[in-house]
């Protein structure tokens, strides 16, 4: 997945649409290019690199003269990482432009087609195909070959076209994957995300599926695939989506960290009154919700991790049967879910390609979807029957520490709403926890006061090349992410184990000085971890944990180091779990001098399957 912007105006188009891509680039940041029309020709400059690398080419865009461009900053699909495989693609004569983000599945039988007529291809890409058919195509009607263009592509796609025969205009087309025009004073915009433009209007119009449009700078026209024009709505954002500015940390990862208190806080205190759960956003599912008679989580990454979590706490105080699956599993499993299935899809960007897909095809066998996203606006968003916002804030850094936080406090209130409707929870209960909720941001502040000790560890701990997580039950559900962070940031191989499994197998991979990380913050199943625990240490495993005050006494000298985290009620220790597994893993990319907030290979939103 990659992003991409364009502007059409009276100003220098170069240095806004930088700016542009500097708020893409979490969508994927190996290389970028610029193309920008400029008397008679298609000028690009573009390079294998982080973003910083093309504004130092082009000096900030002052390289490069004109009005109207296209840019892209890329999260390679097709053809490794390099200067020829970076976008924008040009057709063979070098007149037409275009950037990409999706993935052109057909790319191969198009490509044949295309060489044996004649065309010479420069990249390894799937998006040179488009380029070059667009030429292919065209017999002086640009809006003619884009549409004959499309009607071959098979695969997804948002595009920004320029060709030196229209200067005055860009045409934009999608499908599956997000676009929005925006429309300025005396200019036009189009990007992946409002991120991009926010800067320079708030005025909006989402292109659907199928549409295609034709923007220049004073108008923006709309076509289905039938050429019909269309009448769209100009949208005015006006929710806050001020940029997130990294201030005195050294890393965006770290920040964010630091604003898990407000940020839970943020997302619980409108959902609370007194010591209730309300939960207005269900109002138009609701009767739908009683009669579940089971649920289906759906996330990818560490979305999917806070779907652990709920299987394990909705079957346990709503006792409603539940899995959490992953998204790009599901799609294609045969899922036995009907009318009578509430599927939880979760998901920060609202983009991710494998959970739109699994949303769609939920919804297609008839289920309700509950949906809980951070992005305002964000297709996911748009089309679950009912959206559950994170109020996170924009989060920068690749790997999530807020958003995940903000999406357990809401699996939290839904599971305390299911449990009061299916009465399985009595009023005083629910109270209990509630109470203990609202606590939650002053004891996740006190463990991040105790980072020091955190820090500490990784220090002895950093050099390990292996890692073992191994919790049971929702300390496993914990182990899940903290695996997932530590390796996502540091490139230290870790794997999370159910506890009682490691026996099954894999405890024939440690050995003296192999790193476990325990988590035993579960009462109930204290002692058998600390069997557990006493397996690994048998065999010379280092072993660091993780316990609830209320355990200290019995845990110590069961571990290497300890590390012991605030009592709360049972359904909310993994908020408090997690936060000490994001604080050692930053602290551990730290001391390897990793790329903490763009870790190699990954970005923030995936926008393919
Ligand atoms: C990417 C990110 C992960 C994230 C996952 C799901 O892989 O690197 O941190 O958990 O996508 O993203 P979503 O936006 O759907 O939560």
């Amino acid at each position: 997945m990659c992003g991409i912007v364009g502007y059409i105006g009276k100003e220098e188009a170069a240095p806004i649409l930088l700016e542009g891509l500097k708020k893409l680039e979490y969508r994927g940041y190996d290389s970028a290019g610029l193309a920008i029309y400029n008397n008679g020709k298609l000028d690009v400059i573009k390079s294998k690199g982080r973003l910083d690398t093309l504004y130092k080419l082009t000096d900030g865009g002052k390289k490069m003269e004109g009005t109207a461009g296209i840019g892209h900053t890329r999260w390679a699909t097709h053809g490794e990482p390099s200067d020829k495989n970076s976008h924008p693609h040009v057709s063979q004569s070098g007149k037409i432009a275009v950037v990409h983000n999706g993935i052109i599945e057909n790319y191969q039988k198009m490509k044949e087609l295309l060489v044996n007529h004649g065309v010479k291809f420069s990249s390894d890409t799937d998006t040179e195909v488009v380029a070059q058919l667009l030429e292919y195509y065209y017999e002086g009607d640009l809006l003619e070959a884009v549409s004959k263009t499309l009607s071959r592509l098979e695969g997804s796609y948002a595009l920004g076209i320029m060709s030196v025969d229209y200067p005055d205009r860009i045409i934009a087309a999608r499908k599956e994957n997000p676009l929005i025009l925006a429309v300025g004073d005396n200019c036009n915009y189009l990007a992946s995300d409002v991120a991009a433009v926010v800067k320079y209007t708030r005025d909006v119009i989402y292109l659907d599926d199928d549409e295609i449009a034709v923007i220049t700078n004073d108008r923006i026209n709309i076509y289905n695939t039938d050429m019909d024009e269309l009448n769209k709505p100009v949208v005015h954002i006006d929710w806050n989506i001020s940029d997130p500015e990294k201030g005195s940390y050294e890393h965006f990862m770290f920040k964010e960290i630091m604003e898990q208190p407000k940020v839970i806080s943020d997302t619980i205190s409108p959902r609370l009154k007194g010591n209730e759960v309300i939960l207005n956003e269900l109002d138009n599912v609701r009767s739908k919700i009683d009669k579940a008679s089971q649920i289906y989580i759906l996330g990818c990454g560490s979305a999917y991790h806070v779907g652990v979590i709920g299987k394990y706490l909705f079957e346990k105080y709503a006792r409603i049967p539940s899995q959490a699956v992953l998204a790009s599993e599901f799609r294609y499993s045969s899922p036995l879910v009907d009318e009578n299935t509430l599927v939880i899809v979760i998901s920060q960007s609202g983009e991710t390609a494998d959970t739109i897909a699994a949303m769609r095809e939920a919804k297609r066998l008839g289920s309700t979807v509950i949906a809980i996203v951070n992005v305002v606006g964000s297709t996911i968003a748009k089309e679950a029957d009912s959206v559950i916002y994170t109020w996170a804030g924009i989060e920068v850094a690749v790997a999530t520490t807020k958003a995940y936080s903000a999406q357990l406090a809401v699996i939290h209130l839904l599971c305390l709403e299911l449990a009061k409707n299916r009465k399985k929870m009595t009023e005083h209960e629910i109270s209990e926890v509630v109470s203990e909720l609202k606590l939650l941001p002053s004891k996740i502040q006190r463990i991040i006061d105790c980072r020091e000790k955190l820090q500490y560890y990784a220090s002895l701990y950093f050099n390990n090349d292996s890692v073992f997580f191994i919790g049971r039950n929702l300390d496993y559900a914990i182990c899940l992410e903290g695996s997932l962070k530590l390796k996502e940031i540091s490139y230290i191989h870790s794997e999370a184990y159910a506890a009682g499994e490691l026996k099954h197998g894999t405890i024939s991979l440690i050995e003296p000085g192999t790193l476990v990380v325990a988590l035993a913050t579960y009462e109930k199943l204290f002692d058998k971890l600390v069997s557990n625990i006493t397996e690994v240490r048998a065999r010379g495993a280092d072993v660091l944990g993780f316990a609830s005050e209320k355990m200290r006494e019995s845990f110590e000298g069961n571990a290497d180091s300890a590390f012991y985290i605030p009592n709360t009620h049972e359904m909310l220790t993994p908020s408090l779990a997690v936060i000490p597994l994001q604080l050692f893993s930053y602290y551990v990319a730290l001391m390897r001098d990793c790329d903490i907030d763009k870790p190699r290979n990954l970005a923030k939103s995936v926008t393919v399957e």
